[in-house]
């Protein structure tokens, strides 16, 4: 059996500032912890393994800053960096806190608040690219509604669209090597969030100008919410070219968004992720080779050490399930298994290479002569291989 698997910055695992650095302030209480200094967190997560940091511009310089308080944290900010080796891979914009974004930012009934929402994050593309991220994560956690008669929706999603492709716009005329990863969510803050799900995003992102350069960043627990499958909804990310980044965390079930550790809600989903992530598709295809980022919440029951127990606690979930995917892979009767439930058959093309359709339509044997109960009678022996999958994961095997 493995032991407690330790993280290096080869497995390029990232962490929010907002995650380890939450105080645990929450609908009900107020902060059980004081928040760290950023320069603090960063020679924390280098410690416990970590290879990059992440953040919203209102996380490490407060909204409202002067030009020269926010030089002045930028540079100390930088320096830590330098001499720590972390990354800032991915970068993103709060325009969900302040009151003035009370309607969102982008989609705000409002022109003027939608005018400075689209400042405000034009500004913090300015610092990613200058901090060398490539990802440019865009949360409309506030660009939604409670009441349908309160928002046009045709309209709201014009603007949404308008916002992102000005946003993609600048990027390119800029020369940036940015993209632009939205996410995801059903709901909370706002009663309903527009582009609720990755399928509603995917949608979306088709309609842009400036599709080529967006895509999407995923969270577990927010498709969870909405009781979709998570890998699935990366799978058809990555089917569709879109899969830029992702938001690791745990979820268990659906109800208000629980930020747990990764693996800590559903842990079979996260075998599933890991597996995918790590092993791609049993018949190949695009794979995801970013950032390992974790969207995390410590509970507000954990003390400031804990803190940092918490943020390995994901590092370990993740690479302890990649040991055993990639275990349950290798193993010959899972091989076997895998090959009787058809799952690699599935792979080959349903018209033969070069076979027209007035050829498939002319060849009695797909439909005519094809006797469909026969077909019926043949068993796939998933209820096996899942019974294989969890006796890896678990460690009986
Ligand atoms: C949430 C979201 C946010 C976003 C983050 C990036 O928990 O609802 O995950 O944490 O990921 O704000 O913009
Ligand atoms: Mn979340
Ligand atoms: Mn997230």
């Amino acid at each position: 059996m493995p032991g407690i698997p330790a993280p290096t910055p080869a497995d390029k695992f990232s962490f929010g500032l907002w995650t380890v650095d939450w105080a645990g302030q929450d609908q009900f209480g107020s902060a059980s912890r004081p928040k760290f200094d950023p320069v603090e967190v960063v020679w924390n997560l280098k410690e416990i393994g970590a290879w990059g940091i992440t953040f919203h511009d209102d996380d490490l310089i407060p909204f409202g800053s002067t030009e020269a308080e926010r030089g002045r944290i930028l540079a100390r900010f930088s320096q830590a960096l330098q001499e720590s080796g972390i990354v800032v891979e991915m970068v993103t914009t709060n325009t969900f806190s302040h009151p003035v974004f009370k309607d969102g930012a982008f989609t705000s009934n409002d022109r003027r608040v939608r005018r400075f929402g689209l400042a405000k994050v034009l500004r913090n593309v300015d610092l990613a690219a200058e901090l060398g991220a490539q990802t440019f994560v865009m949360w409309g956690g506030r660009e939604g509604a409670e009441y349908d008669v309160a928002k046009d929706y045709f309209a709201a999603l014009s603007r949404y669209a308008e916002g992102l492709d000005t946003v993609a716009q600048y990027i390119k005329d800029k020369g940036y090597g940015l993209r632009i990863a939205l996410e995801p969510k059903p709901n909370e803050p706002r009663g309903d969030i527009l582009l609720p799900t990755v399928g509603h995003a995917l949608a979306f992102i088709e309609r842009l100008e400036n599709k080529d350069i967006v895509g999407l960043n995923p969270e577990v627990g927010h498709e969870q919410m909405a009781c979709l499958n998570y890998t699935a909804g990366i799978a058809q990310a990555l089917w569709a070219g879109k899969l830029f980044h992702i938001d690791l965390n745990g979820q268990k079930s659906i109800k208000f968004d629980q930020d747990l550790v990764f693996g800590h809600g559903d842990l079979l989903s996260a075998f599933g992720t890991v597996d995918l992530l790590e092993n791609g598709f049993p018949g190949g295809g695009p794979r995801y080779d970013g950032p390992r980022h974790f969207d995390y919440k410590p509970s507000r029951t954990e003390d400031p050490a804990q803190v940092w127990l918490t943020a390995a606690a994901n590092m370990e979930m993740y690479l302890l399930l990649k040991e055993r995917a990639q275990a349950f892979r290798a193993d010959p009767e899972v091989a076997a298994a895998v090959a009787a439930a058809g799952v690699t058959e599935l792979s080959e093309p349903t018209l033969a290479p070069g076979e027209t359709l007035e050829q498939f339509l002319a060849d009695d044997s797909a439909y005519r002569t094809a006797d469909p109960d026969a077909l019926a009678k043949r068993g796939f022996g998933f209820v096996r291989l899942n019974q294989l999958a969890i006796e890896f994961l678990v460690g009986a095997r």
